[in-house]
């Protein structure tokens, strides 16, 4: 079942019913300032840092589940109704609703008792604000006067002491009226250099700023009884909850609409600029932020510079398919939702609360996969950010906060996988730019600018750390987990309420990881050839050997007969193998194994590859093991904790299903490959909403797995590195345009029966009209390659770099 439509025109997702089976939601803001909103206009805004600087309220797991956000009552005053556009939280029936989530904005319109109201919500570019324009139109024939009455919860900065500290908190809230702005600075007195404002563009028939005032100690949000009563009632915060809310009064004639812009904006000052007069905050900052949008024409110039913007990011790389959907996962919504888990890593969504996790060292490694070619210049910010929490011996924090970019001592440092990622995002990022400056950069370790090395120092570390903690077997010891953060060998936890992560681990020097050896022979080419084009041939033929080994190690310590080993527990017993009467083959060490190429040679990568067909895979997609583990086992860890089917307990994990998919290509098989995609990409999931819940346009991290009472029911949708990797998968592995370090590749793997598709791809500052043909119907394997009419040796075409257009023909064949 459908609960909307994709609108490729326009770039949107049209949702017709307020009532989707979860919140769809959206995202707003692209650099500093970040918005959530929902398709009932639920959410939050934040600045930066969705713990450190939260400016509204949100309570996760509210009941109604969703409830608070901006909010924009319609008062009728002729019959005393009152609704809200987005259904929520009145709950009113409406006469027509629809929500639009765009590039960067959302659009709701709700319509009742011949009032339409439009809700559009964006935050400008280069601006720390969300911009709400409210379109008010009488639908009806006869004149109207109706109260619009605005509202927004402040979060005293601090998300997760504001849910907590009531004692304090209750009694610092401060606010300041003055004209239709109102202004939230609580804690600007002492140590705070910032505040928040929220206006209108229109003078104010009223206005309230006690949550208590405005809503009533035993009312919620669907009554509050300013809106019952239809009269503003001034109320200045002292305390308590400080609330945002103007009232507005219209006269409308049949047919008439009115627009109002409000601004919900956060302003940063010197401390030596932070007063106008005793108690009086400094609000000239504000004012100019007004300012800017003070008319429609400033929001439609806005708007229109945003969906500029987005046109000449998605420009870097468009898909012709005969696959609607195909074309609007690749052309659209993939990258799109990649450049949110760019910008957000795991931190804000409505499944990660903002205040747990900051940003990830692999997860934003690995984001950036899916993101440097749209602006590259902020992939290299962002590696330097990465690389500076790395330590001397290569190991590095596993999160950072991103206010103060310093690694996070709670979850702390040993993550074996974690280094090897630093690799991967430097190499992606080489290879889209050939920009290899940025290996002399220099770079801290653990922050401290006084210890700094070469940016390609630390991808040696990161290269060494493995070899020099090798377990028994000459495989990598896994640590506190790899990628599988929940594969907690040298945990052993028994304490309720532990971090299976953090829990002072046993320091045992037994458990190994199958898959970080894959990683390392995946990557590990990537840092040689580093080497070599900085003319290190030793070091070059050096790290190659510890690749061959590692190669050799893995088919002769990891292979277990027909799939990969996943593993050796702290006790040096296998883990993913036949022998175990539970959980003996992982989808992880086949993935990235084969994607390594370990195996090919030897038929043993296909045998893997039939494996996880066999024993994985469902009609939602690849589960992450089998059969899942039905009771907790001590030297495993939190794998063991979910109940089979969820989480890294036999669910489809997304993030690496498309591993499979490259795998599969790296053997030639395009139909299989396209199959796994075409499973878990979100438009082909449209017609299942009702079973997969989750937002049809963007990936979550998980599917329930077969073993689960809700098979195909998604979670976690937004933040997770399935984006970047089915981006990855699709774009790189299957369509086959793939950067490298000397030009741009050339060599799809697809299904058999495409006749070929048409790509557009912006590579180092040429754009690249791409044609391919597949007149013999093949999955794989490429006939020739033309470039503006000349013939190109091999599948790369070096680049051009004029600026110009090129056409290239490619024939499969
Ligand atoms: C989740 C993992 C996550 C880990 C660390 C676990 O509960 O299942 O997906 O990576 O927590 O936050
Ligand atoms: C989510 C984490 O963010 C990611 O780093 C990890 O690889 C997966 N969970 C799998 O456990």
């Amino acid at each position: 079942m459908k609960f909307g439509q994709f609108d490729d025109v326009r770039k949107e997702y049209v949702i017709n019913t307020p009532q989707t089976p979860y919140p769809w939601i959206n995202y707003l803001g692209n650099e500093q300032f970040f918005g959530l909103i929902s398709n009932t206009a639920g959410g939050y805004t934040f600045y930066r840092d969705a713990r450190l600087r939260r400016l509204t309220r949100y309570r996760y797991n509210n009941i109604p589940l969703d409830t608070g956000g901006r909010y924009y009552y319609l008062r009728d005053h002729d019959n005393n109704d009152f609704w809200t556009p987005g259904w929520m939280p009145v709950k009113r029936e409406l006469d027509f609703y629809e929500c639009r989530h765009g590039l960067g904005y959302t659009s709701i319109t709700g319509e009742r008792g011949g009032i339409s109201v439009n809700q559009l919500a964006f935050i400008p570019l280069g601006y720390n604000g969300e911009v709400h324009r409210l379109t008010i139109k009488n639908t009806s024939n006869a004149n109207k006067t109706v109260s619009l009455f605005s509202f927004a919860e402040f979060c005293l900065w601090n998300a997760q002491d504001d849910m907590t500290n009531f004692q304090r908190n209750l009694s610092t809230g401060e606010v300041e009226v003055q004209d239709s702005v109102i202004y939230h600075k609580t804690e600007y007195r002492e140590r705070r250099n910032h505040y928040a404002f929220y206006s209108v563009n229109r003078k104010i028939d009223g206005f309230d700023t006690d949550r208590e005032s405005f809503v009533g100690l035993y009312n919620g949000l669907h009554e509050p009884q300013v809106v019952v009563a239809g009269k503003a009632s001034n109320s200045v915060a002292s305390g308590w909850s400080p609330i945002g809310s103007h009232e507005v009064k219209l006269t409308l004639a049949p047919g008439e609409e009115q627009s109002l812009v409000f601004i919900l904006g956060y302003v940063e000052i010197p401390e030596e600029e932070k007063w106008e007069a005793p108690s009086v905050i400094n609000k000239k900052p504000a004012l100019a932020m007004i300012e800017q949008f003070a008319t429609d024409a400033d929001v439609d110039r806005a708007l229109q510079e945003l969906a500029a913007y987005w046109e000449n990011l998605l420009s870097k790389y468009q898909i012709n398919s005969g696959d609607d959907k195909l074309n609007r996962m690749v052309n659209i919504w993939n990258p799109y939702q990649c450049m949110v888990t760019f910008n957000m890593s795991r931190s804000a969504s409505y499944f990660e609360s903002g205040i747990g996790r900051g940003m990830g060292f692999r997860d934003s490694n690995q984001d950036l996969l899916g993101f440097v070619h749209q602006i590259p210049e902020r992939a290299k910010e962002r590696i330097l950010d990465i690389a500076a929490t790395q330590f001397e011996d290569g190991s590095a924090y596993h999160q950072y906060q991103p206010l103060t970019k310093k690694g996070n001592n709670e979850v702390g440092t040993g993550f074996n996988d974690d280094p090897l990622w630093l690799i991967l995002g430097t190499a992606a990022y080489i290879k889209e730019t050939g920009d290899t400056s940025i290996l002399d950069e220099q770079v801290p370790f653990d922050s401290n600018p006084n210890n700094t090395a070469t940016l390609f120092e630390h991808l040696k570390r990161s290269f060494y750390h493995v070899i020099n903690n090798l377990g028994p077997h000459g495989l990598p010891l896994i640590g506190r987990a790899d990628w599988n953060d929940c594969l907690n060998l040298n945990c052993f936890s028994n304490e309720p309420g532990e971090s299976f992560q953090t829990t002072a681990n046993i320091e045992g020097r037994v458990a190994e990881s199958v898959f970080i050896a894959g990683l390392f022979v995946f990557v590990g080419p990537d840092f040689a050839e580093l080497c070599r084009m900085r003319g290190l041939e030793a070091e070059a033929n050096e790290a190659v050997s510890h690749i061959d080994n590692m190669r050799a190690t893995t088919l002769n310590h990891g292979f277990d007969g027909d799939w990969f080993l996943r593993a050796y527990d702290h006790y040096g017993e296998k883990i993913g193998s036949k022998e175990n009467e539970e959980g003996q083959i992982f989808i992880e060490p086949q993935g990235m194994c084969v994607m390594a190429g370990i195996g090919v040679e030897e038929g043993l990568a296909d045998k893997a590859m039939v494996s996880v067909q066999e024993r994985l895979d469902t009609k939602y997609g690849i589960v992450l093991q089998q059969p899942p583990y039905s009771k907790y086992y001590l030297n495993l860890g939190e794998i063991s904790t979910y109940p089979p089917g969820y989480k890294e307990n036999a669910g489809i994990f997304c993030h690496n299903n498309p591993w499979i998919m490259i795998a599969e290509t790296v053997l030639g098989h395009g139909d299989r490959a396209f199959e796994v995609y075409s499973k878990i990409a979100p438009a082909y999931l449209e017609d299942i909403s009702e079973i997969h819940r989750m937002e049809p346009y963007v990936y979550s991290q998980m599917i329930a797995g077969k073993d689960a009472v809700r098979h195909g029911e998604a979670k976690n949708s937004w933040l997770t590195g399935t984006a970047a990797w089915n981006y990855v998968a699709i774009t790189q592995a299957i369509l086959g345009i793939q950067a490298d370090f000397n030009g741009l590749k050339v060599d799809p793997c697809i299904p058999s029966a495409w006749d070929g598709f048409e790509i557009t791809r912006v590579f180092r500052g040429d754009t690249y009209v791409i044609k391919i043909s597949n007149p013999n119907h093949v999955s794989k394997g490429v006939k020739s390659i033309t470039l503006n009419g000349a013939a190109v040796e091999g599948i790369v075409i070096p680049p051009v770099g004029d600026g110009g257009t090129h056409e290239v023909v490619v024939v499969l064949g």
